[in-house]
């Protein structure tokens, strides 16, 4: 059994453990583990619809049309996304990894003391686990802090990471991140490493960006570290094949937002008549990324008894991807209450780690 702290409502929890999590995901066979060892603080809304709904409503029905990007990822999105990081041409997670197999010692050396080690958006964990390997070497514990929107994929990594290294515990949070940033501000904590990999900064516009950074710098004391994983400018062949794989598995990634809408809300959107879209707009320094209508068309959304019209060629803005230079990055962390302390490349020089201290 572990421990699993719900705010009210309480999540569900069944014979076996698992937690039916807001996007009715099911959840694999996960390894037991000590009792003790694992607490979950469950911050997610317990209305699964209700926040899709709406902003599905909202998005469809303003000029332009829009989805928010946090819907990717239900059970397949999240799947498909494990699949992006897998491809030829999405380098940034290949580069991350290389960062981290080389310098993660030298990363971790920069918090002095018992580190407490917390991450944003955990996922699958597979890159966090360099650096738990780093601070394990350090120090002979381990409380790792992680928090993601999904309870099933932090229930499932947590167990799988807490079988690996006996000397680890965890206290994670299903949130939001502002919801699991306003719980760890009111704790006290050892020294603290933060984390933010995977470039995930990027799908923050500018204001949102400096929010959560500033969000985040209030859980810090001063000579903490947040470790911040940046895409960086390049060349826009390279940014678009990113975004624009041979496979199409970004395509199925972006176009199952509108699978899920058909599953979850009633809709009946043909997938076939709608296309994936990505361009670099090189003055905005961001990747765009759209669905587009490839006719004029009506689709309804019987749950929101919603009609929306398409015009041929319309599009559905999705998601953005900011791009980074070594400057941009120095600017946010001066303005959120951090300073750039140190930047680590991969050798191609096409991705960037950057330790950012607590001021
Ligand atoms: C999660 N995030 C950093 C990815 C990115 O590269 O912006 C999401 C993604 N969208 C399409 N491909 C990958």
């Amino acid at each position: 059994m572990i421990g699993y702290h719900a705010c009210p409502p309480p999540r569900l929890l069944n014979g076996s453990n698992r937690s039916v999590e807001e996007t009715g995901e099911s959840m694999a066979q996960t390894p037991q583990v000590q009792e003790e060892k694992l607490f979950i603080h469950n911050l997610v809304k317990r209305d699964p619809l209700a926040g899709l709904a709406e902003d599905v409503r909202r998005g469809l029905t303003t000029q332009p049309k829009r989805f928010l990007p946090k819907y990717f990822y239900d059970e397949l999105g999240s799947q498909l996304f494990e699949a992006i990081c897998l491809l030829p041409e999405y380098y940034l997670t290949r580069a991350e990894n290389e960062i981290l197999q080389r310098y993660a010692d030298e990363i971790v050396s920069t918090v002095a003391g018992p580190t407490t080690l917390i991450e944003m958006g955990s996922g699958s964990a597979s890159k966090t686990r360099l650096l738990i390997e780093a601070l394990l070497r350090k120090q002979a514990e381990l409380l790792f802090m992680p928090v993601d929107i999904s309870a099933t994929a932090l229930e499932n990594s947590s167990r799988i990471l807490l079988q690996s290294y006996p000397r680890l515990n965890i206290e994670a949070y299903a949130a939001d991140y502002f919801a699991a940033l306003a719980e760890l501000a009111n704790e006290q904590r050892t020294h603290t490493l933060a984390l933010f990999l995977g470039s995930n900064i990027s799908n923050f516009d500018v204001d949102e960006a400096l929010k959560f950074l500033r969000a985040l710098r209030l859980v810090l004391n001063e000579g903490d570290a947040l470790l911040l994983g940046a895409d960086l400018k390049k060349d826009k062949a390279v940014l678009e094949a990113a975004y624009n794989d041979a496979l199409g598995v970004t395509a199925a990634f972006n176009l199952n937002v509108l699978a899920r809408i058909n599953r979850e809300l009633g809709g009946n959107f043909d997938l076939r008549a709608f296309a994936h879209r990505a361009v670099y707009n090189e003055e905005a320094g961001r990747v765009e990324i759209y669905i587009e209508s490839c006719c004029e068309q009506t689709v309804s959304i019987r749950k929101l008894d919603l009609q929306v019209q398409f015009g041929e060629g319309e599009q559905i803005h999705t998601e953005n991807s900011y791009k980074y230079d070594l400057e941009d990055i120095g600017k946010l962390a001066a303005q959120t209450g951090f300073t750039r302390a140190q930047t680590w490349q991969d050798q191609k020089q096409q991705f960037s780690s950057n330790l950012l201290l607590a001021v």
